[in-house]
């Protein structure tokens, strides 16, 4: 683009800043509640609201608090809702297969939204890691992160969350061939219309340390996730593994994190047109939020500035735990 401007005075660019209706007026992106997608940790129990330490003003949910939350968030328009599992110590395995239990945590949890507000997305989450004794998202062998067997087991989670009656599946692992693997599998059992937002570009980011308290996965995890998850430095392989991702089915892609890879947000959306998210994950909630405890920022201004940032940036909608607060924001 090449803007055509007439020299000072002729041009005063506060002319259309001068007041509320003309900023309105000029304003090039809205942020609204139809942009985002609330992901929520469940874990078992009832009447049980716990918690998390790192990341304060975000509680695990037992099934019944769930309900109750996600029909608040229904009310306040928020079209979609994201399931993270805490799994219970002893149904974390090497061999993970809790992972595809018709009955876990998170399959009881899709049916009974499902059943209760059937008009809130439910969105899932794909990867072994809550299921993992060694907190990885694939199974390790020989200290070895293995693809394609995880893809397998990749295929069976994904088409229990279908079953259960999931809209949106996302395949957070970052294993290779499993966006393909997964939509073959849906088709062939019939599963023509579960949609898949993958979680296409996702780094290998420090940003992830209050989720994994929140799912249990922090004292677990031996090694780190660089072989699989993508290098901070990189951002052509960015588009690489969104072009990989929407050829092989993907409905929707994701940037992981968010803030911090805005200048990615804007080359997807630029690049492909495609439906594009960002999760603004745990450890920017969690920078926001202590800031604002502390009194350093204004907390509300913060957090709709830094949605807004993900509009302009190109992306459809953000993943945020500030979801319900800022619809209510929103909402007035
Ligand atoms: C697990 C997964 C992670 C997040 C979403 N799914 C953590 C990880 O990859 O280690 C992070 C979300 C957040 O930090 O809010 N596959």
């Amino acid at each position: 683009m090449h803007p055509i401007q007439a020299d000072f005075p002729a041009t005063r660019h506060r002319r259309i800043r001068r007041t509320p209706a003309l900023r309105a007026l000029t304003r090039e992106n809205e942020l609204s509640v139809n942009d985002l997608i609330w992901p929520v940790f469940i874990r078992e129990g009832t009447g049980v609201e716990e918690p998390i330490h790192s990341l304060p003003g975000v509680n695990r949910l037992s099934l019944d608090r769930l309900l109750v939350h996600a029909e608040e968030a229904a009310k306040l328009g928020i079209p979609a809702i994201c399931l993270f599992p805490y799994t219970d110590a002893a149904l974390r395995t090497e061999t993970c297969e809790e992972a595809w239990n018709p009955e876990n945590l998170t399959n009881r949890a899709i049916r009974a939204l499902k059943r209760e507000i059937p008009d809130l997305a439910v969105m899932t989450d794909i990867a072994l890691d809550p299921y993992n004794a060694n907190g990885h998202d694939g199974f390790v062998v020989n200290g070895e992160i293995i693809n394609d067997e995880t893809v397998a087991a990749l295929v069976k989670m994904a088409l229990a969350q279908a079953e259960a009656g999931a809209d949106i599946l996302g395949p957070s692992d970052m294993m290779d061939g499993r966006i393909g693997a997964i939509r073959t599998g849906l088709e062939a059992a019939g599963h023509r219309n579960v949609s898949i937002m993958s979680y296409a570009a996702k780094y290998a980011s420090g940003f992830y340390g209050p989720f994994r308290d929140a799912v249990g996965a922090s004292g677990r995890l031996v090694g780190d996730k660089k072989t699989y998850q993508m290098d901070p430095a990189n951002g052509d392989e960015a588009i690489r593994l969104v072009a990989r991702d929407l050829a092989e089915g993907a409905d929707m892609v994701m940037v992981k994190p968010g803030m911090p890879y805005l200048d990615i947000c804007h080359r997807v959306k630029q690049a492909f047109g495609a439906p594009t998210f960002a999760y603004q994950v745990s450890g920017e909630y969690a920078m926001i939020r202590a800031a604002a405890l502390n009194g350093w920022i204004d907390g509300e201004k913060v957090m709709l500035e830094s949605l807004m940032a993900f509009r302009r940036a190109g992306c459809d909608g953000v993943l945020t735990y500030f979801a319900p607060e800022a619809a209510r924001l929103l909402r007035g």
